[in-house]
């Protein structure tokens, strides 16, 4: 697909999403496995589902709910209107970087002046423990793919988009400034992005530590690629469901993985709430 058909389809659904609501967010927040809770938190909420919205791409995995929830969390300065992406879709259902980057891409002309990802990750950091939260400092893309192959839009971005800093470090301190506030333990970590979906082997797994991987997943690395294509400042958090292959003595699966993120993601929730409530750009 050329990048002026990727424009004409951000049209599209975006027309569609100011057709329901005309609250421009101030962020976004994409919501991964079993985190989608967090999207009842919203106040005066409007859902979209993602198959009602023009060609917007939707999730077929369990425990990915599949709506756009625009709506209002409270705020040190009055309400915030945030914008979340509830369940994604991801490279290993067949869908394109270019897809999976899409709901993002729609956050980000709404108007998101941050974008929040947040993903159930496994621990290549043995001294990472189910349940930990962990701010992402910097990635890993080794899944083989990036949103922005083929043809640059101009108008959505640079053909070149610097990296250096992927996750924004003053966001970041700020996302810390509210975990030590609130009490709640939140650790630092780089994210490895593999395609999956079968999870990795124990030697793949010493390989990414090896390489300086604290965290690994099968998402988050497309979305952020593109908000920064956009030139969207980025936090992102993983909340560590598992130890990765090698490390733990229990097999892994989905279901597991889904399991603890639906009972550790409230402190998760709580965390996202209160820095959105205190965000001031
Ligand atoms: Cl161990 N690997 C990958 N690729 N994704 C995960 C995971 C592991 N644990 C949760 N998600």
């Amino acid at each position: 697909m050329s990048r002026a058909e990727l424009h004409d389809r951000l049209s599209y659904a975006l027309a569609y999403v100011r057709g329901r609501t005309d609250a421009p967010p101030r962020a976004g927040v994409v919501l991964g496995s079993g985190l989608g809770g967090f999207a009842a938190r919203l106040g005066g909420a409007v859902a979209l589902p993602y198959d009602q919205i023009p060609e917007f791409p939707v999730s077929r995995v369990a425990g990915h709910a599949g709506r756009l929830v625009l709506g209002d969390l409270p705020g040190a300065d009055g309400p915030v209107t945030v914008a979340v992406l509830q369940g994604r879709v991801h490279g290993y259902e067949g869908w394109s970087a270019l897809d999976v980057a899409f709901g993002v891409r729609v956050l980000c002309l709404l108007g998101a002046r941050v974008v929040v990802v947040t993903n159930a990750a496994g621990a290549v950091n043995p001294e990472l423990a189910p349940g930990d939260l962990v701010r992402i400092s910097d990635h890993l893309n080794l899944s083989g793919h990036n949103p922005l192959t083929g043809a640059n839009d101009e108008r959505l971005g640079p053909r070149f988009p610097d990296l250096s800093n992927a996750y924004d470090p003053a966001l970041g301190a700020r996302l810390e400034a509210t975990a030590a506030r609130l009490g709640v333990p939140l650790r630092r970590g780089v994210y490895a992005c593999m395609a999956g979906p079968s999870y990795e082997t124990p030697a793949e797994i010493r390989m990414l530590r090896g390489m300086g991987a604290d965290l690994v997943g099968m998402s988050t690395v497309p979305e952020v690629i593109a908000a920064r294509h956009m030139g969207v400042p980025v936090v992102g958090v993983s909340l560590v469901t598992n130890p990765a292959a090698g490390l733990g003595t229990a097999p892994l699966s989905h279901e597991e993985v889904a399991a603890v993120a639906a009972r550790e993601g409230e402190r998760l929730g709580a965390l996202l709430a209160a820095f959105l409530g205190e965000l001031r750009i």
